[in-house]
């Protein structure tokens, strides 16, 4: 059996800063990681971009391909999104596709590809209120947001914990939706 291709996609908040273990876990787990990441965050991991190509063992993509470029990926089996930005949930929710993970999300939900996100806002930012009306949308659509009960829970401003993020949580749920092997 081929080992089952989820895409772990991150955006630009600061447990990012630690996704290499989220990657060893599902590599544990038997999956063949596809990292993609938002431009913002690959600026954040830029001096590291070339040891996380090495641990996936595939091209990290942040950017759109040019017209008549092969995309190089196989189709997702799930699609793992965290962290997550308010920016880029509230973008993927309204349907718009500012970076190319963003799109791919867009895109997806109509190929009934899986999907698990977890947010990760502080309190100031949840309190906008397109944020908990994107959790609604896109819970709507059928993806799974792993937010408030059983996920995440917006910290005070400036007592983020990056290094507590509960990854699993995320991987846990993206798991299930994997052939087992
Ligand atoms: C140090 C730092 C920490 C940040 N933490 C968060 C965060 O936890 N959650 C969030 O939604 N945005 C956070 N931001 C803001 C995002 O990085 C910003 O909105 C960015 O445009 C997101 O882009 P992206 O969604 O394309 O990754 C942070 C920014 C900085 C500089």
């Amino acid at each position: 059996m081929t080992a089952p291709t989820p895409y772990l996609f991150c955006a630009a908040a600061p447990p990012l800063h630690y996704v290499a273990g989220a990657i060893e876990d599902a590599q544990a787990r038997g999956w063949t990681v596809r990292l993609g990441l938002t431009p913002t965050a690959a600026a954040w991991l830029e001096d590291h971009l070339g040891g996380l190509e090495a641990l996936t063992g595939n091209r990290v993509r942040s950017t759109y391909r040019r017209p008549g470029d092969a995309s190089g990926w196989p189709a997702p089996d799930v699609i793992h999104f965290a962290p997550i930005t308010a920016n880029s949930l509230n973008a993927w929710a309204l349907g718009l596709t500012p970076s190319w993970p963003v799109g791919v999300v867009v895109q997806a939900a109509g190929k009934g590809t899986p999907m698990v996100a977890m947010p990760c806002v502080n309190q100031a930012l949840a309190a906008h209120p397109q944020v908990d009306r994107s959790v609604a949308a896109l819970r709507d659509m059928g993806v799974t947001v792993l937010y408030g009960e059983g996920g995440w829970a917006p910290n005070p401003s400036g007592q983020g914990r990056p290094t507590e993020y509960p990854w699993h949580l995320v991987t846990d749920a993206a798991d299930r939706f994997l052939p087992q092997q």
